[in-house]
């Protein structure tokens, strides 16, 4: 099966579950899954149950897409993404996004967990992505390229909507939640960084970092989807100050800032 067939197969299949028309996607990073809670009306569908998704393996990711009413939206969120340091292929990373174009969704809110960089960051803040750096060592769309799906070589000059990045912070500014801007730099993981690597990462121009989120978004940039890219400082990642990091330490941190993530996305979906 090709991969457009597959794309098809996974849709009929979420569409026999719910066929309503969808407003936008999020993704949701390590420890933001709880925005699933104020979600009503859901219909919950176990990625083990889709035909062609991968299996989502890491501790505080669920595994499931979950379609429903949040703040007057129809929304589907991946509560728990496919990562590549778990040896999945950039195809299986990005496999859900397609899906989501394939339900004709045009509008995609990326959320993730990082690293801060930044050193006017601190642990906790909210980051507006406004741009990227595709450090993993690979690209989602290398080898063959359906032009059914988008063009041979994709422009990236605004990989990340502008005019929905403004909204954003209209948005926080609204709720009176302070917002951080900044670029993402995503590796490969699943080891956290080196001081001397974050020294290299921040002199390049990030601002926080990941291991995630771009192999979404430039499969959505592919597809001519409009990207929102929301980071949860977890951790600062300041190479002279850097203090042992684990998988808890992420997770707590980002459940500390899940209250004000929740209602800044819960109003940009409504406002989108
Ligand atoms: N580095 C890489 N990935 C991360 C980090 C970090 O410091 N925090 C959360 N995800």
């Amino acid at each position: 099966m090709n991969l457009l067939e597959k794309i098809n197969k996974a849709k009929e299949y979420i569409y026999s579950i719910d066929n309503s028309k969808i407003d936008s996607a999020i993704i949701l990073g390590s420890g933001l899954g709880s925005i699933v809670d104020d979600i009503d009306n859901k219909k919950v569908i176990k990625y083990k149950d889709i035909p062609g998704f991968p299996v989502s393996t890491v501790k505080g990711h669920a595994g499931e897409l979950i379609i429903g009413d949040l703040n007057g939206k129809k929304v589907i969120a991946m509560n728990g993404r496919f990562h590549y340091y778990e040896g999945n292929t950039m195809e299986a990373v990005t496999f859900p996004v397609r899906v989501m174009k394939a339900l004709g969704i045009e509008k995609i809110i990326v959320t993730n967990a990082a690293g801060g960089m930044n050193p006017n960051f601190e642990a906790g803040d909210l980051m507006l992505i406004t741009d990227h750096i595709n450090l993993i060592g690979d690209n989602p769309l290398m080898g063959k390229n359906y032009d059914e799906l988008g063009a041979r070589f994709p422009d990236m000059s605004e990989a990340y909507n502008r005019e929905l990045g403004k909204l954003v912070e209209k948005c926080a500014k609204e709720l009176d939640i302070k917002i951080q801007k900044g670029v993402y730099i995503a590796l490969s993981g699943p080891t956290y960084e080196t001081p001397a690597e974050l020294r290299l990462l921040r002199r390049i121009g990030g601002d926080a970092v990941g291991m995630s989120t771009v192999p979404e978004v430039i499969v959505a940039n592919h597809m001519s989807m409009k990207v929102i890219g929301i980071s949860c400082i977890t951790d600062m990642a300041l190479a002279d100050e850097l203090e042992p990091l684990d998988h808890a330490k992420v997770v707590e941190t980002a459940n500390r800032a899940k209250v004000k993530f929740v209602s800044l996305v819960k109003e940009v979906v409504k406002q989108l």
